[in-house]
């Protein structure tokens, strides 16, 4: 399978990180093709409501959405990574999500993965995980499971935890 894992976390190098990169390996291993795009990196301004994508198809800012929104119509599997802020996803993630607005009908039909951290437990990052969920499976996606990067913090404080195995063995079953 082409898996693209969308990592919607600022801080580079923290749990979100680590959760995506354990899940990545298993991934690989199991021989799929993964490519991972952290939305810090990438220049993608917020949705401006004009809806010129409903009549052309595109949307008339020139920055990295375009490029990424040619690569999640070519996958077959999404993955959306994000710490949670305020009870909720990271704002580089809403802005993203809100731009998939010209393909939002064409990303049908694919698998589909979350990764949740937080330094709450299960109960205070469920809202993140829940809506991350709803929103892909309102494009069509069907969610295969949630990874809950529960009770972290620092950076680095996701090692050793269940999560990271499951992280691994998630990426390891898919073919
Ligand atoms: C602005 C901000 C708001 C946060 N709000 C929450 C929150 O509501 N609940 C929570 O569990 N963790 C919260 N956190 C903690 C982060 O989710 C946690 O540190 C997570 O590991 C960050 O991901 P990273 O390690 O990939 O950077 C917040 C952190 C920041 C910077």
């Amino acid at each position: 399978m082409k898996i693209l894992v969308i990592n919607g976390r600022p801080r580079a190098k923290g749990n979100s990180d680590l959760l995506c990169d354990e899940f990545i390996r298993g991934a690989e291993e199991a021989g799929n093709q993964v490519e991972k795009i952290s939305l810090r990196e990438k220049e993608i301004s917020p949705c401006r409501a004009c809806y010129a994508c409903f009549r052309t198809g595109s949307c008339v800012q020139q920055d990295d959405m375009a490029d990424l929104l040619q690569k999640a119509e070519e996958a077959d599997m999404l993955v959306l990574a994000s710490p949670t802020y305020f009870l909720t996803m990271s704002g580089q993630m809403k802005v993203m999500i809100d731009r998939l607005l010209p393909k939002w009908q064409d990303l049908g039909g694919k698998k589909a993965f979350v990764i949740v951290t937080g330094h709450d437990g299960r109960q205070g990052l469920r809202r993140t995980g829940e809506e991350l969920c709803a929103i892909l499976e309102n494009l069509g996606c069907s969610v295969q499971n949630i990874i809950w990067g529960e009770r972290v913090w620092q950076k680095g404080e996701v090692i050793g935890t269940k999560a990271m195995t499951e992280a691994y063995e998630a990426g390891r079953q898919l073919s």
